[in-house]
Order: C-alpha cells, then structure tokens, then sequence
C-alpha cells in the first residue's frame, strides 16, 4: 500500500505533468516538467510522461549498447537509474558532478526499481574530478571520515539520511504539538538572564573595534572569557550595546513560563547554547532545544506523560514517513538499534526517584569512576548504568535534591532529603535526554528563594507571574540532537547536526 507522503508525490509528479500537458500551448517552450526524484520514484504506472531531473551523479556505468547513469538530489535516499544511449556519455560525467536529464519515464525491466528514465538529453552542469573529490563511488565511510569534510558530507548517503530524519522529526515534533492544542511560540535567541544557573553562557557584543577597550582575543578563544555572572546586571549605557549583559539562551524556559500564563499550553524549538568545555560525544555548544511548559499542571506524573507521548509519537511518525533512511542507518550506523527502539516504543517508560537510583547505584558491583553520593549529581556512567539495570528502556529519574538544581524548581518541602519536583529522562546510550520539573508557583518560597540566592531585584519580573493569578505549571526540555542519537544509534552528537559547534571547533 503507498503511504502518504507517496501519494503527495504521485500527485505532485502527475500535476507537473498535467500542467505541462494542458497548458496553452506555447511556441518557445521546450522544456519539459522538472520532477524531484523522490517524485519520478513513486511514479505507479510510468507511461513514457517526459520529465527533467536535477541532481548528482551517483554512478556511471558505460557498456558497449548503453549507459547507465544512477542520480540523486537529496530528497530520497533511492537514486533514480537513467538508461540513455552511449552516445550521450562524455568524461565530464563523473560520479560527484551535477547534471540535468531529460528523458521520459518508464516502468523498469530491472527488479530493483519500478521506474528508471529513458533519456534523450544529458547536461553536465558542473564538472567534479573524482581524483581530488573525498568521497569515491561506492566506498562506505565511517561517519568520522566524512565528519572532516563539513561542506561535502551531506553528499554522503549517511549523512543524507541522518538529515532527512531531522527534517522529519522536526516536522513531526510540530505536528504532535499542534494536534496537542499547544502554542509555538518564538522565544528570543539573545538574552539577559541565565536561566540553569550554571555560568555556561555565551556574551553577546558589538565585535570590538580599534577604539574597545576590552578586546577580546578571538583566536585565543577561551569560554571563561564569555562567562558573566546575570546577577551583575548593572545599566552600564554606553558599554554594552543593550545596556546590560546579554547573553545566548540556554533554554527558553522562562520565556515560555510568561506565555503559559496566557496560553495554557506552549512550546517551542530553537537553537540552544552553551559555554561547555566539553568535546564530548554527547555536548554540542549550539544545539537545538524542544521546550515545552503547561499551566495548571500539579503533578510530575502529567509531565512525564507529555515527554513519553511526544518521544513515542514522534518516533513512530519518522519510522512511518522516512523508513529506509532509518533502516539504512540501522543497518550500517547502529546495527542492533532497531531491536532497542522497538524495546523501547513497545514498554512503558520506567520510574525510579533519585533517592532509590542512589540506593540501586550504591549496590552495584560495577567500579565507578565517581561514588554514587546523595546530593551528588549524577555522572554519565551512573545514568548509563541505571537504564541498563532497568533492562536498556528510558527511566525517569525523579525529585532530585533541592541544592542540586536551579532556583526554578518547586520544593517537595520533604524530610529528612530535601528535594525538589524534578524530573529527567535517561535513555540507552545517552545519558539525559530529558530534563524538566514544576514550578515554583508560591510567591513566598520564591522570593525566599531568590533572596538567599541574591537575585531578587534580576527576577522582580518573574516573581510579578507569581503575584499576578500564579498557577501550578511545569515543563521540560529534550535535547534534539541527543533525541536523533538515541533513536538513530548514531554515536557521536557532532554526526547528527548539519554544521557542530563544540570547543575550539566551529568550522564554515
Ligand atoms: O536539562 P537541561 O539543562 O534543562 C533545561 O535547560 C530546562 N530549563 C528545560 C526546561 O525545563 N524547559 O537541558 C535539557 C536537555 C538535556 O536533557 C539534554 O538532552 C539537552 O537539553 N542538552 C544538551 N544537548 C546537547 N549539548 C549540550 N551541551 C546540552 N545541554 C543540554
Ligand atoms: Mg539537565
């Protein structure tokens, strides 16, 4: 049966022809329908309709009676096999370069394809010499080999479907929200408060000039540099361009906790970032965020739900719409993942509070490198180890201990461990995918906290959604890079993003 996105594509490729066809006729056109190659693939009952197709040179194949010719232009993972006449090959036709082909289209005799093109006209748009060219005609890299050829290694059939998947998945985290009744709302890139507390934050100026002062060394670029506490924020006219300190998000979180108190339900998806020193496989320093916050939300319980929908929904959406990008990585990327991520659809999440994965750490036979301490953060080999002893599916770590985490959090006013109502979500492999929590909605506990904190007068603003109808309301953030490992297999974080920004890389 064809799916949807088949059906839009048939569609498409028979309106292009349509239109071709029945418009008033024209002296001076000659050029036929231009059709993607996902569209010419899903052709049902090729009947010789004549097309064009862009793309790139995939393989060339000459024999003595003809030529074949597989191109691709990104928007599948198949290649569309063009049948022509030898007379139409030329030495610029090499694997890597661009071309146009005209020709007509037809079932295929072959049984690999149901289409293939007939052509009758082959341009070479732009020439590639295979000699200097970093990728050779069906050589299979690692994802490390190609990682060092940012510009190209979209060309790659890897990294062609690992993108069509974050196209995918975008589309479909948006999808699960509108259908959800929640608000996309635009949160700002450029900030001036530090919402996680944690000092990992990007300054934000005018690029100095002659006549600054304080000039940064940009080639000797250290992220203590760009770190500057939001609490010294003092009007300074004239030294910095917004008057204060401002800074690049680390979460859209309190942005999103004024709109829920006017929409109810709000999400948002950005680009995140974040002064981590870190070069790990799992630590962008720009990344993108899924945010979400809920009004008249009172328990974590309504807030783990969300996360397991949305990581569910929006895992079964990407295997139903992009099938064979997904099974090509699985195959050759992660072999084994598909078997985890059907472990994981298929059970409910588990749930464990921070108390009890300490106990269960405590008594593991495993030698860690950090002892599993209370009131300790938990280290990656920790949360590794936990979601394996839960049998490699996600678990929610819950109510962690009140100085562990941000300001934000609501406090379970709990004894003799004093916690807060936070909540993450570890996965195989990864670690953290998921961090979120309550609210502090009681004006008082708020300002106690603050006050201790020294931050009162940054966060009269925020204290005000507080005085001004308070509700119960939490929410959570996904990393979306971690979501596309996860679910992928794919090992390092820098091979799920178009273009990874970590320390001392920021390469094009
Ligand atoms: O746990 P985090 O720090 O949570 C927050 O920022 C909350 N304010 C979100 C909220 O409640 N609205 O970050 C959320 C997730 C992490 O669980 C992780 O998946 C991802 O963001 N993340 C990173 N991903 C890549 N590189 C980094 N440096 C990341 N830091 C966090
Ligand atoms: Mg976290």
């Amino acid at each position: 049966m064809m799916g949807l996105p088949s059906i839009w594509a048939a569609r498409a490729l028979s309106r292009a022809v349509r239109a071709y066809c029945t418009s008033a006729p024209c002296p001076r056109r000659t050029q036929p329908p231009k059709v993607s190659i996902r569209d010419a693939l899903v052709s049902q009952s090729p009947g010789g309709e004549s097309v064009k197709v862009q793309g790139w040179v995939r393989s060339v194949r000459s024999q003595k009676e003809v030529l074949f010719l597989h191109i691709n232009d990104g928007s599948s993972l198949e290649h569309l096999q063009i049948v022509a006449d030898p007379s139409l090959d030329s030495c610029d036709l090499t694997f890597g370069s661009s071309v146009e082909v005209q020709g007509v289209l037809v079932k295929s005799p072959y049984k690999k394809q149901n289409v293939e093109l007939k052509a009758d006209k082959i341009e070479v748009i732009g020439h590639c010499d295979p000699k200097t060219f970093p990728f050779k005609y069906k050589e299979r890299y690692p994802l490390e080999y190609i990682r060092q050829h940012p510009h190209l290694r979209c060309r790659t059939n890897a990294l062609g479907s690992i993108l069509r998947v974050r196209s995918e998945a975008t589309d479909a985290i948006h999808s699960f929200f509108k259908t959800n009744g929640y608000l996309h709302v635009h949160t700002p890139v450029i900030t001036s408060n530090d919402c996680e507390g944690a000092g990992e934050l990007f300054q934000v100026e005018v690029s100095c000039t002659s006549e600054c002062g304080d000039h940064i060394d940009v080639y000797n670029f250290q992220p203590s540099q760009f770190v500057l506490k939001p609490s010294s924020k003092v009007k300074q006219p004239g030294k910095n361009f917004f008057d204060v300190p401002a800074f690049l998000t680390v979460s859209a979180q309190l942005h999103l906790e004024v709109m829920s108190g006017a929409f109810t339900q709000v999400f948002t998806f950005g680009p995140t970032f974040r002064a981590e020193n870190s070069q790990s496989r799992r630590h962008l320093a720009e990344f993108y965020m899924v945010e979400a916050e809920m009004s008249f939300v009172e328990s974590l319980q309504d807030i783990m739900q969300v996360m397991e929908t949305l990581f569910k929904a929006t895992t079964e959406a990407v295997l139903s719409n992009c099938p064979e990008d997904v099974e090509l990585l699985h195959k050759f990327v992660a072999p084994g993942q598909k078997d985890k991520l059907e472990q994981m659809l298929k059970n409910k999440f588990l749930i464990i509070s921070y108390t009890e994965a300490i106990d269960i750490l405590k008594k593991a036979s495993q030698n860690f490198t950090f002892t599993p301490k209370w009131g300790v953060d938990l280290q990656t080999e920790h949360e590794k180890y936990l979601v394996e002893y839960c049998g490699s599916i996600p678990v929610f770590v819950t109510d962690y201990p009140f100085d562990l985490k941000p300001f934000y959090m609501r406090d379970n006013e709990d004894e003799p461990q004093h916690t807060v109502a936070a909540v993450d979500l570890l996965v195989p492999r990864i670690g953290e995918l998921f961090g979120g929590s309550l609210r502090e909605e009681r004006f008082h506990l708020l300002q106690q906290r603050l006050a201790r904190l020294g931050l009162t007068d940054t966060y009269q603003w925020y204290l005000d959604l507080r005085r001004f109808g308070s509700v119960p309301h939490g929410g959570f953030g996904m990393g979306f890079e971690r979501y596309l490992q996860c679910i992928l297999g794919v090992d390092n974080i820098k091979d799920v993003i178009p273009f990874p920004r970590f320390s001392h890389s920021c390469l094009l």
